[in-house]
């Protein structure tokens, strides 16, 4: 039985779709009546799917809600649908939800020294079904996310990475050395080149 009581198809026309705080995917061009019951419906969406991440990382309280996302003004969810599940009965045609941002932050740089840095590109929430791990649907939705973001993985801070995620951007990113931090966000060496370049 599929999890949502609606079909997902209208509002994924496309495998990968991004939402802001509008609640509406970025493909979506309706009327208000037709806005309202599609945030409803992404409402739905998000919050499932944002529980689940809250489960597989342990996590108390969800990072990822429809009701944080529309009070946030800079983060967006890029949501991944598998529609030739639809019919499958396993509950996983949503397969993935990613999450980023952007912060201001206090980081420590290569030498030790403290630095604010604004609108840094944060990974904040990332999960793909647990039936569905490891099979090359994480890299294509982060794949995604970095074009249109226009975002380098080396750029990004990550918010308490998991130890599947850090194996991740080892793997695909080959992102390994890290900049020790004194709060919950990791870094990696190359972070601040650019900044560098330009002093
Ligand atoms: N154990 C160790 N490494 C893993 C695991 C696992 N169970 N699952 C994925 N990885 C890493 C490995 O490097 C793996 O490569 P390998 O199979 O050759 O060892 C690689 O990711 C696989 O890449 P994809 O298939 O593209 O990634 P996937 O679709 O599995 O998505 C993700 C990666 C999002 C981390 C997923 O595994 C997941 O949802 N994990 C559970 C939730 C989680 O930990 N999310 C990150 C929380 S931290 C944060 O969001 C800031």
């Amino acid at each position: 039985m599929a999890v949502f009581k609606f079909d997902i198809r209208s509002l994924f026309p496309q495998p990968i779709v991004k939402v802001d705080s509008s609640l509406l995917p970025h493909t979506f061009h309706g009327n208000r009546r037709q806005a309202l019951e599609v945030t409803a419906k992404m409402s739905a969406i998000i919050d499932h799917l944002g529980q689940l991440s809250a489960i597989a990382q342990k996590l108390n309280i969800p990072i990822t809600t429809a009701q944080k996302l529309r009070k946030s003004d800079n983060q967006i969810v890029y949501l991944m649908a598998d529609l030739a599940e639809l019919n499958s009965g396993r509950g996983d045609e949503v397969v993935g939800l990613l999450k980023i941002g952007m912060k201001d932050l206090y980081l420590f740089d290569e030498l030790g020294q403290s630095r604010k840095v604004d609108n840094a590109p944060c990974i904040l929430d990332f999960y793909v079904h647990d039936k569905r791990q490891r099979s090359g649907l994480g890299k294509k939705l982060f794949q995604t996310m970095l074009s249109e973001e226009k975002w380098e993985p080396v750029k990004c801070s990550v918010d308490r990475p998991s130890e599947k995620l850090l194996g991740f951007l080892k793997k695909h990113y080959g992102l390994e050395h890290v900049i020790p931090q004194a709060n919950h966000f990791v870094l990696y060496d190359g972070f601040f080149e650019h900044d560098k370049a330009n002093e």
